[in-house]
C-alpha cells in the first residue's frame, strides 16, 4: 500500500515506518521535526518536512491510508499551555483530515490514547467505558476521535482510533528519545546509564498491591504491528476504536525490579511526592483488538526493558 504518517520522526512512529516499510509497504513520512528527529526516519521511507496543518499541500488520491501519529503528547505540559494541544492536535487533525477528505484518500488510524477515559475505576477498561479525558492532552485527542466518528458517517471515511496504554521498548536504532522525558521506563534507564543519579516514585500511597500505581506496558513493536492489521481491519463508513494493551498490570516498584534485573544495575530511587492527575490503576482489556484485529501481544515487560536498555545503550 501507499502509506502517509504524520509524525512518523518521533518514538512511535518511526517504529511503526520502520514496521510497515519492512512489511513491503510504500511510506512516506511527514514531520515537522518539533519534537521528532531526521535521522528516526527509515531510510527507505520518503520524506516530507512539513506541519500537518499543511497536509493539504502533500496530500493527494494516490495514497491509500493515512496513519496520524504527529501530536504533542505531554500530559503535564497539556495542564500548564492548553492551547498548545489545541492548536497542535485538534486544529492539525482537523486540516489533515480535511486534506485527506479533500484528496478522497479512504483510511485514516489514528493514535488516541487511554487518557481519553480518564480515571475510570473499573479494573479492566474496555471500549464501553465512558470517555472522562482528565487533561487537555486527553480531551484533545478524544476531540480527534470524535472527528473521525463522524467523518465515517459523513463521508464513508474507514477509520480506525487505537488507543495505546503505556508504550515502551524499542526496536534497534528506533526508539525513545525526548527532549523531555516524562516516562517512567526511559527515567529508570538514565539511572541505569549514570545520566541520572536517582530515580523517583511517584507516591506509594495509592489503593494498588504495593501502593505504586499500576499501568499496562505495552512492547511498541506489538503496538506498532497492530497498526498494520488495522490497515486491513478498516471499513468504509465506519470508526473503530479499539484498546491497545496486553492486559496486565505492573505497578511502579515492578518496573523498577525488572530495570535492576534487566540492566544488572542497582537503580536507586527515592519515593517523592505523587503526581497530579496520576489514576491508580489503568489496564486495557484487549478483547476487541483480539477480536477485531486479530492481534495479540507477544512481548513482555522484560523485553520492554532488555530493548529499551540496548537502544539506551547506543
Ligand atoms: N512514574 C514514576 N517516576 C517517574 C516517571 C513515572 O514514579 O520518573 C510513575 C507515574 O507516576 C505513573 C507511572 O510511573 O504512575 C507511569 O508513568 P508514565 O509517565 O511512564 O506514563 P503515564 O501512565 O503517565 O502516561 C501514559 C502515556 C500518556 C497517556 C497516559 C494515559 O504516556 O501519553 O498513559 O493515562 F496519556
Amino acid at each position: 500500500m501507499k502509506l502517509l504518517v504524520t509524525g512518523g520522526a518521533g518514538y512511535i512512529g518511526s517504529v511503526c515506518t520502520a514496521r510497515l516499510v519492512e512489511a513491503g509497504h510504500h511510506v512516506t513520512v511527514l514531520d515537522d521535526l518539533s519534537t521528532g528527529h531526521r535521522d528516526a526516519v527509515h531510510p527507505d521511507a520518503r520524506f516530507i518536512e512539513a506541519r500537518v496543518h499543511d497536509a493539504a499541500d502533500h496530500v493527494d488520491g494516490s495514497y491509500d491510508a493515512v496513519l496520524h501519529f504527529a501530536a504533542k503528547s505531554l500530559v503535564g505540559e497539556s495542564v500548564e499551555k492548553p492551547e498548545l494541544y489545541w492548536e497542535n492536535n485538534v486544529v492539525g487533525s482537523l486540516q489533515l483530515i480535511n486534506a485527506v477528505t479533500a484528496a478522497g484518500v479512504g483510511t485514516m488510524i489514528f493514535s488516541s490514547t487511554a487518557a481519553t477515559y480518564g480515571a475510570p475505576d473499573r479494573t479492566l477498561i474496555d471500549e464501553s467505558c465512558p470517555t472522562m479525558p482528565v487533561n487537555p492532552y486527553g480531551m484533545s485527542k478524544l476531540a480527534v476521535d470524535m472527528m473521525l466518528t463522524a467523518q465515517a458517517q459523513a463521508h464513508g471515511l474507514a477509520a480506525v482510533s487505537l488507543r495505546y496504554f503505556n508504550v515502551g521498548g524499542a526496536y534497534g536504532v528506533f526508539g525513545e528519545r525526548h527532549a523531555t522525558e516524562t516516562h517512567l521506563v526511559p527515567n529508570l534507564l538514565k539511572v541505569a546509564t549514570g545520566e541520572r543519579n536517582e530515580a523517583a516514585i511517584f507516591g506509594n500511597d495509592y489503593p494498588t498491591r504495593d501502593g505504586t500505581c499500576v499501568r499496562d506496558y505495552l512492547h511498541v513493536v506489538d503496538l506498532s504491528d497492530a497498526h498494520g492489521l488495522a490497515l486491513d481491519a478498516a471499513t468504509p463508513g465506519m470508526h473503530q476504536v479499539i484498546n491497545l494493551g496486553t492486559g496486565t498490570g505492573y505497578t511502579v516498584n515492578d518496573v523498577l525490579d525488572a530495570v535492576r534485573r534487566g540492566t544488572g544495575h542497582e537503580v536507586p530511587a527515592r519515593l517523592a511526592e505523587r503526581r497530579p492527575g496520576d489514576p491508580a490503576v489503568l489496564v486495557a482489556s484487549n478483547a476487541k483488538a483480539k477480536d477485531r484485529l486479530g492481534w495479540a501481544p507477544t512481548r513482555g515487560l522484560d523485553d520492554i526493558v532488555t530493548d529499551a536498555w540496548q537502544f539506551a545503550q547506543r
